[in-house]
């Protein structure tokens, strides 16, 4: 069976201990008016159900409207908008279990892996936000900076369908995001550090969690991507002077 499912407009996904605290979350969301999130539906023991958000996810390659400006400027003011209505999440310190730990200063409730993958669109337009499975509570730069790496983008492995091959073009992209978020000028002055923190945090989990026998992280290490990350925290590090000097 595939790991996840839909059934007309409802997709089935597995179910962890964070899955409870996410519903909360998802529920929060709607209530604020952020519609782009999925619903929650319904929480077995070994499956959650929620809402298909309709469009199409932004996997790899990128298509042309994927890769293109206003992709990647709604897909900023989407992540505004989740975290501007995520940041009012009643917080129930005996009740939330979230897969990752907490990281400060805690300014909203971060998606964890904010990228095109994770974002639905509709042509051109980003429309919906999925997957939180990795949602915390953290500062906004967090969730940023790792897309601005994730949409540059700032890798040094082929990203199929991507437009911007020169570092020029990824300076602009990563500045352009910036703006369209709207980021404050302190998490500006973070940046480049939180997006190779967040490499490292992913590094440390593929191999924690590969070690313990989890099978999507064991495939993750087999398919290189630690090894990956660990070369594109070396390439963010050489280039940190620009990269910082472009979303100052
Ligand atoms: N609520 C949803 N609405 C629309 N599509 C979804 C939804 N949940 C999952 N999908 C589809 O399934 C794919 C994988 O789901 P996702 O939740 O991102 O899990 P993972 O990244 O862990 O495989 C997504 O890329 C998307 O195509
Ligand atoms: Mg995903």
């Amino acid at each position: 069976m595939e790991r996840i499912t839909r059934t007309d407009d409802r997709v089935h996904r597995p179910a962890g201990p964070w899955t409870p605290t996410v519903h909360r979350l998802l529920a929060h969301l709607h209530e604020q008016g952020f519609v782009a999130a999925p619903e929650p539906i319904a929480l077995g023991d070994v499956l959650e159900t929620v809402s298909f958000v309709p469009g199409v996810a932004g996997d790899y390659p990128w298509t042309e409207d994927v890769a293109g400006e206003a992709a990647l400027v709604t897909s900023a003011r989407l992540l505004r908008q989740y975290h501007d209505a995520a940041a009012s999440y009643p917080r129930d310190p005996d009740a939330d279990v979230w897969s990752q730990a907490e990281r400060a200063p805690v300014e909203t409730i971060v998606h964890g892996d904010f990228a095109p993958y994770n974002c639905v669109y509709d042509g051109i337009a980003a429309v919906g936000l999925i997957d939180f499975d990795t949602a915390h509570p953290g500062p906004r730069v967090w969730d940023v900076a790792s897309a601005v790496y994730r949409f540059a983008p700032f890798t040094t492995g082929q990203v199929e369908g991507a437009t911007a091959p020169h570092l020029a073009d990824r300076l602009a992209r990563a500045a352009e995001f910036c703006r369209a978020y709207g980021l404050d000028d302190r998490s500006r002055g973070v940046l480049v550090q939180t997006m190779t923190a967040s490499l490292v945090a992913m590094v440390t989990t593929i191999e924690t969690e590969a070690a313990a026998g989890n099978p999507k992280f064991t495939s993750d290490l087999e398919h290189g991507h630690a090894d990956l990350y660990r070369a594109d925290v070396a390439w963010i590090e050489q280039h940190a002077d620009d990269i910082a000097a472009a979303v100052a």
